[in-house]
């Protein structure tokens, strides 16, 4: 038997977002709209063709040319979207039709709906669902005998019809003979002049081919997205599953409600996330970590045992057992090494720490490359930048720097040398060695109250 087909219909110009970016491209949980409908599709048909009309080459650009699209260059409806398919589908076979905008119907409900669709012989079934506010969905008109009429949407039903709560979810399976067959004689909707793909159930019905529905218990999963109300809603559900998952892999939340999870980040067991944390992209975190709260991590790796409080990693990589913040901030490109200490208000930008080293506070560290066991003190500044190029610092094995130290780069200090606090290291301190770069301190002694009594005075 031929493996079903999919067409995402997503070539709507998506007004109600107010956006200058394609509506499919606005991302749940880090991945466009497209992208879960997509991902959906893909678990149960052979070949995904997806519609696009406005919009379509920022689509395009994102998902690449591997994916078949098919232009509409007018926006003319659903039922003319999917006109535009009809060259390049096969002659026989099943077709599944889904939105670009309902982002959470997941493969499961898919693969059942061919499945009733297969069961049934019918030539369309139609995924619906009960709605408790079916406002702007087009509604599932049923004979007595409980077999699907038609649709009709919110705009021209009557008030009777605005009563029913079975919507239809924009997502349907077709017998591709049907199709080839009916679509092209699809007339404009009178009043809006657009096609509707709706229109079709009626065709079919009477040219003899039963039309099926498949309704779901959860309506949830039909969320259509519309505007950025409905995108915030469905993007809580999303999170709802990411975060479900999670814990039941066992990772800790304490408040998912306020744990923001992209999908496809990883988290280890025995981890333990508190509240307004965000993990973001690319990121993965080991087991028995503990994140922050208000942590913000994008595109990093944490291997385990890390803690991480009040703080963001960006495209860096924190190996065992280091512990991170609060308030500190680490940019791209930087490797903090195992059992390091970041501590409270440090920067650090494309560094690498080694095994053990401590920066405790107040401190940045730029293009520097800090081996094991060095102390960094507190307000001890890396100056990796003179105004023209970046220049790089090396700190080897067991240095010791004092606090409130400049190190002007280029520089190099040698394994297990002392920079004493308060100077600015602009030559390189050989391994071992003690440097100071001090205004040697002056004291005149009974001095101070006179030199109150001359400040006041001015
Ligand atoms: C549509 C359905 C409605 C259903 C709802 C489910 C029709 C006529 N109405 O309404 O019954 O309850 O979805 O969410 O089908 N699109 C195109 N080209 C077009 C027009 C739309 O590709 O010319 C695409 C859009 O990008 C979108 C999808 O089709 O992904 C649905 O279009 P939209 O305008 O959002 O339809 P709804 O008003 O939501
Ligand atoms: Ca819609």
């Amino acid at each position: 038997m031929q493996h079903p087909w999919a067409v995402i219909l997503a070539a709507g110009e998506g007004t109600r977002m107010h956006s200058s970016l394609a509506k499919v491209l606005h991302p749940l949980c880090g991945r466009p709209m497209l992208w879960h409908v997509l991902k959906a599709a893909q678990a149960v048909t052979e070949q995904q063709i997806v519609v696009v009309g406005k919009g379509g080459s920022q689509v395009r650009d994102y998902f690449g040319e591997k994916l078949c699209y098919v232009e509409q260059h007018k926006r003319l409806g659903t039922g003319h979207a999917l006109l535009q398919t009809l060259p390049q589908l096969p002659q026989s076979g099943e077709l599944l039709v889904l939105c670009g905008d309902t982002p959470l119907l997941q493969a499961d409900i898919l693969r059942r709906l061919l499945d009733i669709h297969q069961k049934g012989k019918a030539g369309a079934t139609v995924l619906t669902a009960e709605m408790e506010d079916p406002t702007g969905y087009g509604r599932v008109l049923r004979d007595i005998n409980g077999s699907v009429t038609g649709i009709v949407e919110q705009l021209h039903a009557t008030p009777a019809q605005q009563a029913v709560r079975e919507i239809n979810t924009g997502a349907y399976c077709f017998e591709l003979a049907a199709l080839h067959k009916h679509l092209p004689s699809l007339t404009p909707n009178p009043e809006k002049k657009e096609y509707y793909l709706t229109d079709l159930l009626p065709l079919l019905a009477s040219a003899g081919y039963l039309t099926e529905a498949f309704k779901l218990t959860d309506a949830f999963p039909a969320l259509g997205i519309n505007d950025r109300v409905q995108l915030a809603q469905a993007t809580a559900r999303l999170r709802e599953r990411i975060n479900g998952q999670l814990m039941r892999d066992g990772v800790t939340m304490l408040d998912p409600a306020t744990t923001y999870i992209d999908c496809g980040v990883r988290v280890g067991r025995e981890t333990v996330i508190y509240p307004q944390t965000i993990l973001e992209g690319e990121t993965d975190v080991g087991e028995n970590c503990l994140l922050g709260p208000a942590t913000h991590l994008i595109d990093s790796v944490l291997k385990n045992n890390v803690t991480c409080q009040k703080s963001t990693v960006w495209q860096s990589k924190v190996e065992d057992g280091a512990t991170i913040g609060p308030y500190a901030y680490i940019r791209p490109e930087s490797l903090i090494g195992p059992d390091v200490k970041v501590g409270d208000f440090v920067e650090i930008k494309k560094s690498s720490i080694g095994r053990g080293t401590k920066v405790p506070h107040l401190t940045y560290v730029g293009d520097a490359d800090i081996g094991p066991g060095v102390n960094m003190g507190a307000g001890s500044i890396v100056v990796n930048y003179d105004g023209r190029r970046k220049h790089k610092t090396t700190i080897e094995a067991g240095a010791f720097i004092g606090c409130n130290s400049n190190l002007v780069a280029p520089l190099t200090v040698g394994g297990g040398a002392f920079v004493g606090a308060g100077s600015t290291i602009t030559r390189n301190v050989p391994p071992g060695s003690l440097t100071l770069s001090r205004t040697p301190q002056q004291i005149k002694e009974g001095c101070a109250r006179r030199f109150m009594k001359n400040n006041k005075e001015k």
